[in-house]
């Protein structure tokens, strides 16, 4: 599917065009939130399942609807975090790398999501080092970035790229917030021609990395969209994109403004429930790359 965007012509600067993706998610029949691994979860604040199942749904819904294909996993009962499928693995060409937890509330989602890939035609790379999937690598082009400070070790870093044969850019986050790659950095793009992949631009929240950091990503994404720390205290980064339509959180306006200038199309997707347990739109989605 191909969607040519209709944004008026000042408001364009680039001619954005949808591509397909494939997706896995796992519907949140589990959720809620019984221990603290990052400061979003507090478990003395009510969770409503059904809730969380209708805003998935939603999402779910959504994707279908922009020409997406989504898999399934099934949820498992006594891992309420399962929901977040980005942090199952990370798949490129049908190669999928297995996670491995940092806490163990989650210890048993690596190899239940390794036996989802294994079972679903994907060659699995089972990891030696601790990571969390695409939490915290995301393919910008043909370059990993990865995330290290919370969840994923620097040794994954250079597990990964072993694995996938691709440089890795080193990333260290720095806000308790902003655990996860995927929670300050969204891949806006890549768009791929005939040549390769042509453009491959982010957005990202410069305050969840240290100085060094900063500076790599200024250094190689210069029209970055840059999102203040109001868009990013509502995750607004933790968003999916096909390159037209960006899937971000309600409340990150400012966002959604800057999307709309650089000739995306920004979707509208209120995950509220699902932030109780410190995860978004993006946490929720793993790109399956065959
Ligand atoms: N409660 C989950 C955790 O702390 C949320 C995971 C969010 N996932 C993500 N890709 N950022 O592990």
């Amino acid at each position: 599917m191909s969607t040519q965007n209709t944004a008026p012509a000042e408001a364009r600067t680039e001619t954005r065009i949808a591509q397909h993706r494939h997706y896995l998610m796992c519907r949140p029949e589990h959720f809620t939130v019984s221990y603290t691994i990052n400061p979003w979860m507090e478990p003395a604040n009510p969770t409503d399942t059904a809730r969380a199942v209708a805003q998935w749904q939603t999402l779910y819904d959504t994707y279908l609807s922009l020409g997406h294909e989504v898999e399934l996993i099934d949820p498992i009962e006594g891992l309420p975090d399962m929901v977040y499928t980005a942090n199952g693995g990370f798949v490129i060409d049908n190669v999928a790398y297995g996670a491995r937890f940092r806490f163990a509330e989650r210890a048993a989602e690596g190899p239940a999501f390794m036996r989802w890939f294994a079972e679903n035609g994907f060659d699995v790379a089972e990891p030696v080092e601790v990571n969390e999937g695409e939490g915290d690598f995301l393919l910008v082009g043909d370059t990993i970035l990865a995330g290290s400070g919370f969840r994923s070790t620097d040794h994954s870093h250079r597990e990964v790229g072993d694995v996938f044969g691709k440089d890795v850019v080193s990333l260290k986050l720095v806000d308790p917030r902003f655990y996860h790659l995927d929670t300050a950095l969204s891949v806006l793009d890549p768009v791929e021609g005939p040549g390769g992949v042509e453009r491959a631009n982010i957005a990202y929240l410069p305050g969840a990395f240290d100085a060094a950091g900063q500076a790599i990503l200024a250094e190689r994404y210069p029209d970055a969209i840059r999102v203040d720390d109001a868009d990013g205290a509502v995750f607004g980064l933790n968003s999916a994109s096909d390159g037209y339509n960006v899937l971000i959180s309600p409340r990150a306006k400012g966002f959604e403004a800057q999307l709309r200038e650089r000739g995306y199309n920004p979707v509208l997707i209120d995950l509220s429930e699902l932030l109780l347990g410190g995860g978004g739109i993006k946490c929720c989605t793993l790109e399956l790359r065959r």
